[in-house]
């Protein structure tokens, strides 16, 4: 750790569908964290669409950066370096980010720092609540889902992974499926509530600490539309209830085997699926009856934002980690 001067870092984020830019002073300290969404865009198509995501983001960006640096009372003087997310996402949207910073750092004669979109959703939590080690990380967003083993700052083992789709992805076909508007994760948590786990979805449980989702949301798919064929009625509160009942059980039961295996009494939840009200209550059940330690950011900080990139960044300003003028958008990037 450096204590001997302040480290303050602009951090940019286009990697999906929200603009976003943050000013973060040594890793935790938030000084601005200017998020501009674009889904009131994107909803009337049920989805993202990369090519309207990349014309706002240059429509944006510009005012979303300045906003930061007004927000947090910064001139470019305080600034000890520029971070931007390299990847994964969509690459017209990154490159809309990379470009911005890169022009910026050359401007002002500024390291670049370019941080892995994971690595960003795990720091979401150390500006809360500084992160210690080991620890075991539940990555869950609309692209993600992932087992990563932490022993250190920025080391990142990933020990299990989804094999087809991401839990935030399944979430949202199935809110399609039953025609809730996009994104569907937060309407299906709250109809999951109303619901009763009565439709009997499977539970795909892979041998190893990976996941399986496409079958399940096949599984919803097929289902309902047997139902419909036979003119059995059902209600959507219980779709989305058993649905999410399956997921929940998925989500803990590979978790839960990782840490006995791993013998780790931490476990920190993010992405935008960390959201999830049915999700974080069974997880807190589960951590409190195993005595483990269960990390989850704050909501604002679970969804895309550039305040958790800035976070990661410091670490890799500690260690001297910076990039070059050829820094290039990376759509699949190991962490
Ligand atoms: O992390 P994020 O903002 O973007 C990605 O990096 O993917 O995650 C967005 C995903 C969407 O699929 C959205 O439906 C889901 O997170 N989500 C939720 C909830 N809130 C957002 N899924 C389930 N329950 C929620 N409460
Ligand atoms: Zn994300």
């Amino acid at each position: 750790m450096n204590n001997e001067k302040d480290i303050t870092i602009l951090a940019i984020e286009t990697s999906c569908d929200e603009t976003a830019a943050s000013v973060v002073r040594n890793g935790y300290e938030v000084l601005s964290n200017i998020v501009n969404s674009q889904i009131e865009s994107h909803k009337r198509f049920g989805g993202v669409v990369p090519e309207v995501a990349s014309r706002h983001h240059v429509e944006n960006i510009t005012m979303v950066i300045e906003e930061a640096l007004v927000e947090a009372h910064m001139t470019w003087e305080d600034i000890d370096a520029v971070a931007v997310t390299e990847g994964p996402g969509l690459i017209g949207a990154l490159l809309v980010g990379i470009n911005a910073a890169k022009a910026l750092a050359l401007a002002h004669s500024k390291p670049l720092i370019p941080v892995h979109h994971i690595a960003g959703h795990v720091y979401a939590n150390h500006i809360e609540e500084r992160l210690t080690f080991p620890m075991l990380a539940l990555v869950i967003s609309g692209g993600h889902t992932e087992l990563v083993l932490m022993k250190d700052h920025m080391a990142f083992e990933v020990i299990g992974e989804t094999r087809d789709d991401a839990v935030g992805e399944a979430y949202d076909k199935v809110a399609r499926t039953i025609d809730l508007p996009y994104p569907g994760g937060p309407h299906v948590d709250r109809l999951a509530a109303s619901g009763e786990d009565v439709l009997e979805f499977p539970r795909p449980i892979m041998d190893d600490y990976d996941f399986s989702f496409s079958g399940l949301k096949s599984a919803v798919i097929n289902k309902l539309h047997n139902l419909n064929q036979k003119g059995i009625s059902y209600n959507k509160e219980d779709v989305a209830a058993s649905f999410q009942a399956s997921v929940i059980d998925v989500l803990t039961t590979q978790t839960f085997k990782a840490l006995e295996d791993y013998d780790i009494k931490q476990l920190l939840i993010c992405g935008g699926v960390a959201a999830n009200r049915g999700i974080r209550a069974r997880m807190e059940m589960m951590c409190d009856s195993n005595d483990i330690k269960l990390l989850i950011p704050p909501l604002n900080l679970c969804t895309d934002n550039a305040a958790m990139i800035g976070a990661a960044a410091y670490y890799q300003y500690i260690a001297g980690k910076f990039g070059t003028m050829d820094l290039n958008g990376r759509s699949n990037i190991d962490l």
